[in-house]
């Protein structure tokens, strides 16, 4: 009886180390993969991501980058699943830098590799009515 309940705790105690473990390592999601951007045109475009599954994932926060300019816009939307967003506002023909991290509950994931395009010139921009802010929504939808 008596080794029965050591090696209970023991088990009882390991379990609860790799559990918080797990919890500390579990809510800081892994950086976003496989950003890609879309429907590019002179003044937007869509930039999406994919998440790994079981990360918890509550949101993203974009970093968006004129390149040669030390300016950074931060978009960042919470209760989200979203894993795309379009970026407006941009100029033409002018290249740009987007990094995307995934938001956990407790933390925020490192940076996903940067993507880095180019915005066409206004003339080539197809007919469309300049949107006025942000419009996300999630791809699976
Ligand atoms: C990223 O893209 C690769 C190649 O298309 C695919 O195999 C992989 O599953 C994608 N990653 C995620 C997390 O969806
Ligand atoms: C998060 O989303 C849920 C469901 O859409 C909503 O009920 C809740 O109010 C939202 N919470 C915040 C803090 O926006």
């Amino acid at each position: 009886m008596g080794r029965f309940l050591v090696y209970l705790r023991s088990t009882v105690l390991l379990f609860f180390t790799y559990f918080n473990i797990c919890l500390i390592t579990a809510d800081i999601p892994a950086a976003p993969v496989n950003v890609t951007v879309r429907h590019l045109q002179a003044n937007s475009a869509v930039v999406s991501w994919e998440v790994a599954d079981g990360d918890a994932v509550i949101g993203y926060a974009i970093s968006q980058q004129k390149k040669d300019v030390r300016m950074l816009r931060l978009i960042q939307e919470v209760n989200t699943t979203s894993r795309s967003c379009v970026l407006w506002d941009l100029e033409e023909n002018t290249e740009y830098i987007v990094h995307v991290q995934s938001i956990g509950l407790s933390g925020v994931s490192p940076v996903s590799d940067p993507i880095t395009f180019r915005t066409p010139k206004e003339a080539e921009k197809s007919a469309s009515k300049g949107n006025s802010g942000p419009m996300c929504f999630n791809r699976k939808a």
